[in-house]
């Protein structure tokens, strides 16, 4: 797949096939790709959270009130640490969301490459979240994605975007 072909591949999965196991060394794989994404000054404030089974997926999949999450073998999250990121004397801004972003967004696309599934996900309840990952105070997850294998007879969605020509301008 070329760059063009994984973006348009890419899409929000939201049902899996919970019987397909994914094989630790493919999730480590994705983990190897993405854990290159740039971070503000290179302070990769983060950690990969990888819940594959055991309470603890079930208590993050009850953060999240959709059946279909029901459906993930296995849940991603990705926790930053707001002490160690970068902050712009400036003005204080710290870029730890933008960060994280990133680095999910690399997660994404590199399960995208593998033939995996994975959606984007922030509507979770976020008190319930950092009570089941016993988040500290200058913690943060700002998103979590499942993974897995989509479900049997899948098929993918259209992609609905604006037109490029009402979001991107040429300022000379
Ligand atoms: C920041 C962000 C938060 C999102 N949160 C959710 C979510 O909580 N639940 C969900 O089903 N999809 C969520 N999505 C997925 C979007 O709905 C989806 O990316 C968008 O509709 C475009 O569709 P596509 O991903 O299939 O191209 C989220 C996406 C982003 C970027």
């Amino acid at each position: 797949m070329n760059f063009k072909e994984l973006v348009l591949t890419r899409e929000s999965v939201r049902s899996y096939d919970s019987e397909k196991p994914i094989p630790m060394d493919l999730i480590i794989d994705i983990l190897e790709t993405a854990h290159f994404a740039p971070s503000a000054v290179n302070n990769q404030p983060w950690e990969i959270l990888v819940f594959t089974s055991g309470e603890k997926l079930e208590e993050i999949k009850s953060c999240y009130k959709r059946d279909w999450i029901n459906s993930a073998p296995v849940i991603i999250a990705v926790k930053g640490d707001k002490s160690k990121s970068w902050i712009r004397k400036t003005d204080g801004y710290n870029s730890l969301e933008t960060d994280l972003a990133i680095l999910m967004d690399h997660i994404i696309l590199a399960a995208t490459e593998k033939g995996l599934g994975t959606c984007w996900v922030e509507n979770y309840i976020p008190e319930k979240l950092a009570e089941v990952l016993e988040l500290k105070p200058n913690e943060e997850i700002f998103a979590i994605t499942p993974l897995g294998y989509p479900s049997k007879g899948y098929i993918s969605h259209q992609k609905k975007r604006k037109s490029l020509n009402e979001i991107a301008f040429v300022i000379k």
